[in-house]
């Protein structure tokens, strides 16, 4: 499944690099670690509590705009519900490309924003601005 997702992800990035950010990445690198193998990805990862240095300290509640500035891509693993309305907050005022995975099939916490639910080989997840 982890591979389907990624795999997704790689198929939309179609520019060389694409500028890609993994937002509350924990300790599960997999999604990110395929993508970094890329020639044509160019991926930071942030958390409000990073694992380790190679995770950039991020709040996404108050997001250093900076850090997102010229991304094409936005994704984000079982993100809390309540932190889901700020990140599809920073994809439209960043104007980047969204994918959630939510933990189950669950519905997003979209305050109204529509996602769409879509599937790629073995993985469901939600997009918006794709
Ligand atoms: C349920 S865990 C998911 C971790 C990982 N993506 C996974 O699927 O295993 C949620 C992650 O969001 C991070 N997080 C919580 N609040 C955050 C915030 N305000 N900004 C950024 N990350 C946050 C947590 O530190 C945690 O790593």
């Amino acid at each position: 499944m982890w591979q389907s997702f990624a795999e997704y992800i790689s198929s939309l990035c179609e520019k060389n690099p694409t500028k890609i950010c993994e937002i509350g990445v924990g300790k599960f690198t997999q999604v990110f670690d395929y993508l970094n193998k890329q020639d044509n990805i160019e991926i930071i990862k942030t958390d409000i509590a990073p694992n380790d240095s190679s995770v950039i300290k991020d709040d996404v509640t108050r997001p250093d705009l900076k850090l997102f500035e010229n991304l094409d891509i936005i994704y984000s693993i079982r993100p809390p519900s309540e932190l889901q309305p700020y990140i599809i907050d920073l994809a439209l005022k960043t104007k980047t490309k969204l994918i959630i995975k939510p933990l189950f099939n669950e519905d997003i916490n979209t305050k109204n924003v529509k996602l769409t639910l879509k599937n790629y080989k073995k993985a469901s997840f939600y997009t918006l601005g794709v």
